[in-house]
């Protein structure tokens, strides 16, 4: 006998995820390369503690686990993941599993599986959503890699995972780094969400000139209807919320510099890389990064005045702001999902884009009632774009006609909305059947001799006129 699983990575996630499933009656053994870490895990358990068994040396947390064992790291991305499995691997025995349920990148998963895999070990890259309060009361999981493994570990993951109805907010998405491939576009699709929500209370409270607690309640009321979301719920009770030091609202306190570990970006990176359109969760990641830069803002406002107009209330409506707001969510999750299936092609994943939104339903942060239609669409019309199935069809038809107004009223009066333009630039590329890219084919062939296809003709490499002038020229020189 021995304990069910031990947890190595004793911080808040890792802590809390611990006395989560040692509150679900699991055995649980604990170690951190600091035992203080381990000691106070111990001490918050309370009840807990005859299930939870803090390890002084990582040995002895070895012996501490039934066979096969099953670790599950909680450690920074990066290089601290494979220092912890150098030093596990010579303690461990064919057959164990061990997981890895950071925000690793997936790339780093797929190389760590199949090292670990040549050596008889069982790997896996488990997303887990939802911050410390979801570790400790009931996170989304994304689970990838051996599903053997799956298994074994499912009913730890199944009882500790957040609910939606009955079902458990947790699956195995596919094999080697599918898990942490779904994390990344969860978190891309994180934060376009809450640049949509940001670029909307900007249009409120710079636009409308609402002030704080009004446009506080506008969320609240969005909250009620087809934009109910947890994003939307906190950015309600933020937009009401005072400094305890000096009273101000608290929004007025807190500097304008986006920060950012970097899983929104690896999404927009995995994007450029499969050629994958995601415009919408690449401005969202490019306006962290100018966010980041204060003194060329600050700079910018003093060389370009004159920016941030009042809009008129003739000009658009809060109703014409929440329309606006479904329409840029319902692109930016059509190309994170599209970046999913792409990715999973890739890799030789089977990923179920419908299992992915229901798991997305409770627990994670971008956990919203619009994923019970997104379940729905990808599951009525597997292959299909979300966008383009019936009822977002239908819901997009309804609603671009705001995001216009929006846009336009937002260009107008200077009011930066990169993502929803980026939203609406999509959709006005993705209805044109015949687009301008034939410009850029003629200007490619032009100066590079790149060829292009004809819209009367098949095959490729047809060249322009300019072809001939361009050898005379160079005959002649
Ligand atoms: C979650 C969050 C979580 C975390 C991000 C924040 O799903 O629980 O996405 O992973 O809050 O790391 O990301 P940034 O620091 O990049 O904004």
């Amino acid at each position: 006998r021995g304990n069910d699983i031990g947890i190595i990575g004793l911080g808040t996630m890792g802590g809390s995820l611990a006395l989560n499933i040692a509150e679900k009656g699991f055995l649980v053994s604990i170690w951190d390369q600091n035992p203080d870490k381990a000691m106070s895990v111990y001490a918050s358990a309370g009840a807990m503690r005859k299930s939870l068994h803090p390890v002084q040396t990582l040995s002895n947390f070895i012996l501490s686990l039934r066979s096969p064992r099953t670790v599950l790291l909680m450690v920074p991305a990066g290089e601290p993941v494979d220092a912890v499995l150098r030093l596990l691997q010579p303690h461990l025995d064919v057959g164990d599993i061990v997981i890895d349920a950071g925000n690793s990148n997936f790339h780093d998963t797929n190389c760590r599986a199949e090292t670990l895999d040549a050596i008889g070990l069982r790997y896996m890259g488990v997303g887990v959503s939802g911050g410390e309060a979801g570790a400790r009361r009931g996170p989304a999981i994304m689970a990838g890699g051996d599903l053997d493994a799956w298994e074994h570990v499912k009913p730890i993951f199944e009882a500790i995972a957040a609910r939606y109805g009955a079902l458990p907010c947790a699956a195995h998405v596919g094999n080697d780094g599918a898990g942490h491939l779904v994390k990344a576009v969860h978190n891309g699709i994180e934060y376009a969400d809450m640049q949509l929500i940001a670029e909307a209370s900007g249009l409120l409270t710079r636009g409308l000139k609402l002030g704080y607690r009004a446009s506080g309640a506008v969320f609240e009321d969005w909250n009620n209807g087809p934009l109910q979301s947890y994003l939307i719920e906190i950015t309600s009770k933020i937009f009401k919320e005072t400094d305890p030091e000096t009273g101000k609202p608290l929004l007025d306190v807190i500097l304008d510099c986006a920060e950012q570990k970097g899983t929104g970006r690896w999404t927009a990176i995995e994007a450029l890389n499969l050629g994958v359109p995601a415009g919408v969760i690449s401005a969202a990641v490019d306006f962290r990064f100018l966010s980041a830069r204060p003194a060329e803002r600050k700079d910018g406002q003093f060389v370009f005045s004159g920016s941030g107009a009042q809009l008129c209330a003739e000009d658009l409506s809060i109703a014409d702001i929440e329309a606006a707001l479904i329409a840029g969510k319902i692109i930016s999750y059509t190309q994170g999902f599209q970046l999913i299936q792409e990715a999973a092609d890739d890799n030789g994943w089977d990923i179920d884009l419908a299992s992915v939104a229901r798991i997305w339903r409770n627990g994670c942060i971008i956990r919203s009632a619009m994923l019970d239609e997104m379940a729905s669409a990808l599951a009525g019309a597997p292959g299909k774009s979300l966008m383009r199935s019936a009822y977002f069809a239908q819901q997009l038809s309804q609603t671009i006609p705001n995001l216009r107004k929006v846009a336009r009223a937002g260009i107008q009066a200077g009011q930066p909305i990169p993502a929803l333009m980026a939203a609406l630039a999509y959709f006005d590329t993705a209805r044109t059947s015949r687009c301008t890219a034939n410009v850029i084919q003629a200007q490619r062939d032009y100066f590079g001799a790149h060829g292009f296809m004809r819209t009367d003709q098949p095959g490729t490499g047809f060249r322009g006129p300019w072809a001939h002038e361009k050898t005379r020229v160079l005959a002649t020189a």
